[in-house]
């Protein structure tokens, strides 16, 4: 592998932690208002999305206007056992609690499981793009096993630093359908 996924993992990490808080605030409602004038948006009922942690672009403002249109929203916990994921509804952020690595996930205590068929967009994490719509992940996997049965519509959200020209796609990658960056929008397969 000519660019070590790790260390790219590290870098792209890295330079998403020097935008300020005022640039980091701004491209993430940049982008986020980008989704919102898509299909992607106004056609889904149901909106699977992680739970951001910074620098990644925020997510809470996304998952406020969901509700706040009467969209279901689904969030993701990971199943470290077997590396997978089971999406449930979350209707407070109360019902969240803290898991490994400082990120939030659905206490199963006080949350539903909603099953993948149900989901209408996927809102898809990662750390690095091509314009292809390949993603370099958080390292686990969890995103490319998901998307394997998955048959509802993805969508990617990232500052446009984040997408790169390459990096090692393995056969187990799966491609999202579109990616939204602060400067643009784009279908990959058009790309
Ligand atoms: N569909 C899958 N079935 C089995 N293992 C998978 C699958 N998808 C990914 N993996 C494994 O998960 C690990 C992480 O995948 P990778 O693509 O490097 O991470 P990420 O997508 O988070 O950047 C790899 O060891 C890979 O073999
Ligand atoms: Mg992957």
């Amino acid at each position: 592998m000519e660019i070590d996924k790790k260390v790219l993992r590290k870098q792209m990490q890295d330079r998403m932690k020097e935008l300020s808080k005022p640039e980091y605030e701004q491209l993430s409602y940049q982008i986020a208002c980008s989704l919102y004038s898509t299909p992607l948006w106004s056609q889904a009922k149901t909106i699977g999305i992680t739970v951001s942690k910074a620098p990644e672009a925020d997510t809470w403002q996304i998952i406020r206007k969901a509700w706040d249109e009467g969209k279901r929203v689904v969030v993701p916990k990971c199943i470290p056992q077997s590396k997978q994921m089971e999406f449930r509804e979350l209707n407070s952020f109360m019902d969240l609690e803290s898991v490994f690595y400082g990120l939030w996930e659905p206490n199963p205590e006080k949350t539903d499981e909603v099953r993948s068929e149900e989901i209408d967009t996927l809102i898809v994490p990662g750390l690095a793009y091509m314009k292809n719509g390949f993603r370099l992940g958080f390292g686990g996997g969890y995103y490319d096993r998901f998307l394997e049965h998955y048959k509802g519509r993805t969508v990617s959200l990232a500052f446009e630093m984040q997408v790169i020209t390459r990096f090692p796609v393995e056969n187990h990658d799966k491609p999202v359908e579109m990616i939204i960056t602060d400067q643009q929008l784009w279908a990959t397969g058009d790309a």
